[in-house]
């Protein structure tokens, strides 16, 4: 109710509605070490710059006169409905945000009917947030463990608590050079922060000397034997197939080369990404690789996007672009930030509202009639 039929509301919203500086916002709730594993990313911050200023060079091309008053932006992406072509990316540890985690942002998510995509390495296991996100939509985001027992109890587990698409993450087969955090000596997973998934796994624990409880950093070394996977290669991926039964996405493509490769491997779709640049710092844009990926496998894959999303407009022009939909990162943590499940429904809230504006505004009926002539190269 922020924004209703082009009519602005009388209330004033605790938290910004202007999404761009939402960050400023939340960054004086955050503790140093929570702003800096969030907010900041690899290296000298070029590729999460680079994902703004590719924002930043198209332009909206408005036509006028175009009987946009009925406006539908509803949309299926692989079997889920969603109300816009909008769906929550997979951030791990987001109780270093909030105290609530995944719990506040699983609900936001589903309050409006928009889609989330569980982290494997969430604060809160798939079975917390399947009870707390009830029969709204959500998929598993897989970090391919290297201990093969613990692969195939994550798989089940998602499978059996009602994650119905599988994407998996490609670019952080190693964490990325994040100075923030090495400056800080700070990791938080070491203090069994962000490893839930693994700590309530059965198979997991088959694999300790000792329980969690009575030594936790074992646990978590545990954890840092199985993460690092950088020998995970294109032949795997028929054992993904083999072992779930639902679509299945790439995360982390940024060239037409790899893109081609997914459509080989038959996988389902793919999201155009670079890890909102908190992987490999001089990184192309995620924007600037989206055109070319979609004409190359556009007609036969299904291509979502995310990195440097900040605003309705901004999804406007991934759309444009040729994005089926669009991941939301770091904007609704900020939300999750500064008010919990209140605040990540009101950050989605601005960002739907501002999208439906910007799309009607700008001569289109709904999200599918975005297209390349509704942007311009600045
Ligand atoms: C992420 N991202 C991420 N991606 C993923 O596949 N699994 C994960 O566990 C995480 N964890 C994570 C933590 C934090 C704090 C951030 C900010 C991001 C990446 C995420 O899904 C998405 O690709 C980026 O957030 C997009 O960039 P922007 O829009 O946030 O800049």
């Amino acid at each position: 109710g922020i924004y209703a039929q082009g009519m602005f509301t009388d209330t004033r919203p605790e938290i910004t509605t202007n999404l761009a500086t939402l960050e400023e916002q939340a960054a004086a709730t955050l503790t140093p070490e929570a702003l800096g594993y969030i907010v900041a990313s690899a290296g000298s911050g070029s590729t999460a710059r680079a994902n703004r200023d590719a924002f930043d060079a198209w332009r909206i091309a408005p036509r006028m006169l175009r009987s946009a008053a009925e406006r539908d932006h509803a949309t299926t992406i692989l079997g889920t409905a969603l109300p816009a072509p909008l769906m929550i990316a997979p951030v791990g540890i987001q109780t270093l945000a909030h105290p609530d985690g995944e719990l506040a942002t699983v609900r936001a998510a589903a309050a409006l009917g928009v889609p989330y995509i569980h982290s494997t390495q969430a604060s809160h296991s798939f079975e917390q947030v399947a009870e707390a996100g009830g029969d709204a939509p959500r998929w598993y985001q897989l970090y391919w463990p290297t201990d093969e027992s613990v692969l195939l109890s994550f798989l089940g587990r998602a499978q059996d608590t009602g994650f119905t698409t599988l994407v998996l993450t490609l670019d952080t087969t190693l964490l990325g050079w994040r100075p923030a955090d090495l400056d800080r000596g700070y990791l938080p997973f070491l203090a069994n922060l962000g490893i839930e998934n693994y700590l309530s796994d059965p198979a997991f624990r088959a694999g300790l000397e000792q329980p969690v409880d009575a030594n936790p950093i074992a646990a978590a070394m545990h954890w840092a034997q199985m993460f690092p996977n950088p020998g995970l290669n294109w032949s795997q991926l028929a054992f993904l197939r083999q072992h779930w039964d639902g679509p299945i996405v790439l995360k982390g493509i940024c060239t037409v080369g790899d893109a081609r490769s997914a459509l080989e491997h038959g996988v389902d779709g793919i999201v155009v990404s670079n890890h909102g640049g908190r992987q490999i710092d001089g990184a192309r844009a995620s924007l600037d690789a989206l055109p070319e990926i979609v004409d190359a496998v556009g007609d036969r894959l299904t291509v979502l996007f995310d990195s440097g999303v900040r605003t309705g407009a901004d999804m406007a022009k991934a759309l444009a672009l040729g994005a089926d939909a669009v991941l939301l990162g770091r904007p609704f943590l900020y939300g999750l930030a500064l008010a919990g499940q209140a605040g990540v429904e009101h950050v989605l809230r601005c960002i739907l509202a501002e999208f439906d504006l910007v799309t009607s505004l700008s001569g289109h009926t709904g999200a599918s009639e975005l297209g390349r002539e509704s942007v311009i190269r600045a």
